[in-house]
């Protein structure tokens, strides 16, 4: 048990480390990763989280805390649902399975308010917002605000035509010469003028990568 207990702080810090000196962003050191779990660049939770086996979350996300991400259901058609006690209890070797389902994503700019509980199998789209103390229980469309327990749509973020042209554009791999041209984009809310000027933004810098890139 105590190995166990080790080997999860060590894990949950070295990854806390990484995460800021590799991925520039910030997951408080008192929170608890669990294998596999992956975090992209410049995402922060600022106090102490769960994130179970496995989830992934993207790039940009601003996490407020205590985010619980569980990936795993205990199987409650066994009569004991405590795994350990199946074991110290009973002395059986045959276990209450864990399920283990289709994980979780989050997305990339996805905003997760404080004190949130995201259920095994469920997928936050890219920019969605989560409202604080939602249990979510169902996927999440991209830029969507959701928020309850269950969770509920609440509205879209911005309008139709703002969402379209965001479809598909990941705006959150800018870097470089084209990041600092649309830099002031980020400076005020988004308009349906300024969506269209970093759209274009995106599609340039992925032409001029697919440009780079040599031929198979
Ligand atoms: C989700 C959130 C962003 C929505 O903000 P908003 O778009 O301004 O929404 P509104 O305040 O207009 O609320 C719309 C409706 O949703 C409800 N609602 C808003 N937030 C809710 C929440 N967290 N849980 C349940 N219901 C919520 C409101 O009561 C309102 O219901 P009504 O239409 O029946 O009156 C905000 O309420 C929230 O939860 N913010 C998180 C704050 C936080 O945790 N910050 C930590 C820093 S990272």
């Amino acid at each position: 048990m105590l190995f166990f207990l080790l080997r999860n702080r060590v894990r949950s810090i070295l990854f806390c480390l990484a995460h800021a000196y590799r991925g520039k962003g910030f997951i408080h050191p008192s929170s608890e990763i669990l294998r596999g779990v992956s975090v992209g660049q410049y995402t922060n939770i600022n106090h102490p989280s769960f994130l179970g086996a496995g989830c992934r979350i993207g790039k940009l996300c601003a996490i407020g805390g205590r985010l619980v991400v569980r990936t795993e259901n205990h199987d409650y058609s066994y009569l004991n649902m405590n795994y350990r006690a199946q074991k110290s209890w009973l002395n059986s070797t045959t276990l209450p399975k864990r399920t283990s389902e289709d994980g979780v994503t989050i997305g990339n700019a996805v905003w997760i308010g404080d004190s949130v509980i995201v259920l095994p199998g469920v997928s936050i789209g890219n920019g969605a917002v989560i409202g604080a103390g939602s249990v979510v229980t169902k996927s999440v469309p991209d830029y969507a605000v959701v928020a309850g327990t269950p969770a509920r749509f609440l509205r879209w973020r911005f309008s139709e035509k703002i969402i379209a042209l965001l479809a598909g554009r990941a705006w959150w791999d800018l870097e470089g010469s084209d990041l600092e041209k649309v830099r002031r984009i980020f400076e005020s809310p988004l308009t349906p003028e300024s969506a269209r000027e970093l759209c274009l933004a995106v599609d340039n810098q992925k032409r001029n990568q697919s440009k780079e890139r040599p031929l198979q």
